[in-house]
């Protein structure tokens, strides 16, 4: 079967998701085509901080509803060490704030929208590649059919067809970090209103959240580390004693653990994002460290900057952001790069680092927490910097 559309989308995360959508609303008809079923899309965890400016990307798409009901609204971000907190004020240093909200919730809201306004998703698509990208008819082929369109954009995820089948055209920048986060979400009331990010003697931990009943909390670990060696009475243990405090009021409220894995650290930038009329937007062309909460925020940023060159194509046939996508996108994602590393670096114990690495580090969160202007850097680029083009 042969199928015609104007933009060939593969993969249904927030990048193709969003940038379906974006494109519906200027007028733009996309496909988007997913290998996983809805069902798991809908049900995958994954990051949960959402910038303002996504918060309002996604309100202005008209996909803020639940969002704005469901999704917890922080002003600010705790961190600790040497057994005491240190809060940084967002919306005294930036006014502005994030907002937890799930990933898999963003998913389930722009998937209904697409569906609601007529969009096509084609679940459980097998066999993807891509085709003729450097003609002005380039298509995508699945496993019983093809689909011939004006652009493509991959939006596959690290583990995508689309960056490897223009691999040989990329630079590739990569950094793998020697520790991995183990993650559990639990059914325990979050012990603070707010995000703890922890550097302790025996590992960074964070404490983060997904509703007022459920704990998302993580620990630093080593990449190789093997899950089945860490029962839960083990991960609550090392939580314990990587939040506890030195006055010992804090607690930590313990509950069913619901889900848990382990994460790999890793930055990762291809440059160009685009090749003839392959565009690479998310976790296709860049990975962040989790540690600044920035990769699914990257992602509807690419797509915002992806819709906005496609639309000003179809409407006035400009190629001038189209031209610059890969450029205006690097942009901001080597900033994104560089604070993600930096909260990485600045939180976690370095294996092998030594005893002046150690205090550097911790003067460094001393300087952070403790004066204005370090703390104004950090919640400027936490709560998300402007969106330029
Ligand atoms: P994805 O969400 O990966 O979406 C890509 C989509 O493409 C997927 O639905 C995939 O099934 C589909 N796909 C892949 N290959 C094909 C194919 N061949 N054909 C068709 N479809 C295909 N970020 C944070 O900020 N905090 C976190 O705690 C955090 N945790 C994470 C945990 C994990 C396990 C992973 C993998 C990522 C995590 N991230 C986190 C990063 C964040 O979730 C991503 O940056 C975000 O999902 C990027 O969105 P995307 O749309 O670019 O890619
Ligand atoms: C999360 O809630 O999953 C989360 C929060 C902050 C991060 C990473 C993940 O830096």
């Amino acid at each position: 079967m042969t199928e015609r559309t104007q933009v060939g989308i593969v993969g249904a995360g927030p990048a193709g998701l969003i940038l379906s959508h974006l494109l519906h609303l200027e007028g733009i008809e996309s496909v988007v085509l997913e290998v996983h079923t809805r069902k798991y899309i809908e049900e995958r965890v994954r990051a949960g901080v959402l910038e303002q400016g996504t918060v309002e990307l996604l309100t202005g798409m008209g996909v803020g509803d639940r969002l704005k009901r469901e999704g917890l609204v922080h002003h600010g971000v705790e961190f600790r060490f040497r057994g005491q907190g240190h809060r940084i004020d967002f919306q005294d240093l930036v006014g502005r704030s994030i907002t937890i909200y799930a990933q898999q919730e963003v998913v389930k809201d722009l998937v209904a929208a697409r569906l609601a306004t007529g969009g096509k998703i084609m679940f459980e698509a097998a066999d993807v590649s891509v085709h003729d990208i450097d003609s002005k008819n380039p298509k995508i082929r699945y496993r019983g059919g093809e689909i011939s369109c004006d652009f493509i954009a991959g939006c596959d995820g690290f583990h995508g067809v689309c960056r490897a089948s223009i691999e040989k055209s990329l630079t590739i920048y990569e950094r793998i970090y020697p520790f991995a986060w183990l993650g559990i979400l639990a059914q325990a009331p979050p012990s603070s209103g707010e995000l703890i990010y922890a550097n302790h003697e025996l590992g960074f931990a964070l404490l983060s959240m997904r509703s007022p009943e459920i704990s998302r909390l993580y620990i630093q670990c080593a990449p190789d580390e093997d899950i089945a060696h860490w029962p839960d009475a083990r991960i609550w243990e090392q939580l314990h004693l990587r939040f506890a405090t030195h006055d010992g009021q804090w607690k930590l409220t313990e509950g069913p653990v619901i889900q848990k894995n382990i994460a790999e650290m890793r930055s990762f930038v291809a440059d160009p994002m685009q090749y003839g009329r392959l565009f690479l937007a998310g976790d296709a062309a860049h990975i962040v460290p989790p540690t600044g909460a920035k990769g699914l925020n990257l992602a509807a940023t690419d797509a915002r900057v992806l819709a906005r060159a496609l639309a000003d194509f179809y409407t006035s046939g400009s190629t001038d952001v189209m031209d610059r996508y890969s450029e205006i996108c690097l942009r901001r994602c080597w900033k994104v790069q560089h604070f993600s590393w930096w909260m990485t670096s600045m939180l976690h114990r370095i294996p092998g680092e030594s005893v002046f690495d150690r205090q550097r580090q911790l003067a460094e969160l001393d300087y952070v927490t403790g004066s204005r202007a370090a703390s104004t850097a950090l919640a400027e680029h936490y709560t998300g910097l402007p969106f330029t083009i």
